[in-house]
């Protein structure tokens, strides 16, 4: 009996804070490393420095400027813009729930928030501050600044779509299309395949050939972090919360509308040395790719960020 409890305690995965009133469709109890647990004062102080400008090395960008509230912390844009008009190599994605997520990036090479948070104000084609002028002008150490920012990051939070209330269930959440559009989503579509769980991502790295161009991949993803060939052109499955005001989509912001995605997605992605299997062309009528569509759009929410 001790021995069971003592294993369940050193297995824990760390600290688990209980916010209050967590949207619905999210489990109330967020995870935290045990050596950075949530706390309010933290949570503001990241908050503060998420908008802060002096954070870029001419005071023109923050954190916000990519991940823009109005946008579900996304930013409109298929490739991300920096300081000077620099242009990266890819899309500012949605930053919802990540407090759930495994990993973190396009090719989940940052395995904690707290790893994510210091990447982007380090990037000269992002924030392109030096850490000793980041601490310098916050007046804390990196560690700190980090530790900040990543709490902040983890009560970023999407639920209580219409589809979390339809699941919940209160059957008219849904108009018929959008359940015509669930049951396509979990079924003949196969999104579920990847698309799972209270994120509607398995965390896992899947190539749907996006990245494939011309005979070659124009972008390795997860392969720059395991260094196996079958990664090449596989990416992190996203959340698909609040997508309806995330475009465009993909890593490299390639398809404009969730049309082109269900298109996408219908003729069976680019063929490639290492396409996933689950990805094949499903053949959808043009009233099953408007369904699948309708029912993408219901899955917009709540976003809460803060101690709140
Ligand atoms: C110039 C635009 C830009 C700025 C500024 C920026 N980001 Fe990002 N962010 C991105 C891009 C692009 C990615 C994906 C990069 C990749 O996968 O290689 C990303 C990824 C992330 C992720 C991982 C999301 C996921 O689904 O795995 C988090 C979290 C994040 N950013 C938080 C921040 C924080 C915190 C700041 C400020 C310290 C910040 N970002 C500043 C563009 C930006
Ligand atoms: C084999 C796993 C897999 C299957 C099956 C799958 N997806 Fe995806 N999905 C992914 C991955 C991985 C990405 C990111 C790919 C990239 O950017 O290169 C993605 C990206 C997306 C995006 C863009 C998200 C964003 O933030 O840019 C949408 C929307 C989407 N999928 C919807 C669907 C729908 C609808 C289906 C069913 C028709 C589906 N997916 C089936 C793995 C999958």
């Amino acid at each position: 009996m001790i021995t069971v409890l003592w294993l369940s305690l050193a297995f824990a995965p760390g600290a688990e804070v209980r916010l209050p009133e967590p949207p619905l469709g999210l489990d109330a109890y967020m995870p935290a490393p045990e050596d950075n647990p949530l706390a309010p004062g933290k949570v503001a102080l990241g908050r503060k420095l998420f908008f802060d400008k002096r954070l870029s090395r001419d005071g023109t960008l923050s954190c916000a400027t990519c991940h823009d509230p109005e946008r579900a912390f996304s930013d409109g844009r298929a490739l991300a813009r920096g300081i000077g008009g620099a242009e990266g190599p890819r899309n500012s994605p949605a930053i919802v729930n990540r407090a759930y997520g495994a990993s973190h990036f396009w090719d989940g090479r940052a395995p904690t928030l707290e790893r994510q948070a210091v990447e982007p104000i380090l990037n000269p084609k992002e924030l392109g501050l030096s850490l000793p002028e980041l601490e310098k002008r916050t007046g804390m150490k990196s560690g700190e600044v980090a530790a900040a920012i990543a709490s902040y990051v983890r009560t970023i939070r999407s639920g209580a779509s219409r589809v979390d209330r339809y699941i919940a269930g209160q059957q008219a959440a849904l108009s018929e299309t959008e359940r015509a559009g669930l049951q396509l989503f979990r079924g003949k579509a196969n999104c579920v395949a990847c698309h799972v769980g209270a994120n509607f991502s398995d965390e896992q790295f899947h190539n749907t050939g996006v990245a494939w161009r011309d005979g070659r991949f124009s972008d390795d993803g997860r392969f720059a972090v395991t260094g196996k060939a079958g990664d090449r052109g596989a990416f992190k499955t996203p959340t698909l919360r609040e997508i309806a005001r995330t475009a465009p989509y993909m890593h490299d912001g390639s398809l404009a509308t969730l049309q082109e995605v269900v298109e996408y997605y219908s003729s069976g992605g680019r063929p490639n040395p290492h396409l996933d299997p689950e990805v094949r062309p499903l053949r959808l009528s043009a009233d099953e790719k408007q369904a699948l569509v309708a029912f993408l759009k219901a899955l917009s929410g709540e976003v809460r960020e803060g101690w709140r």
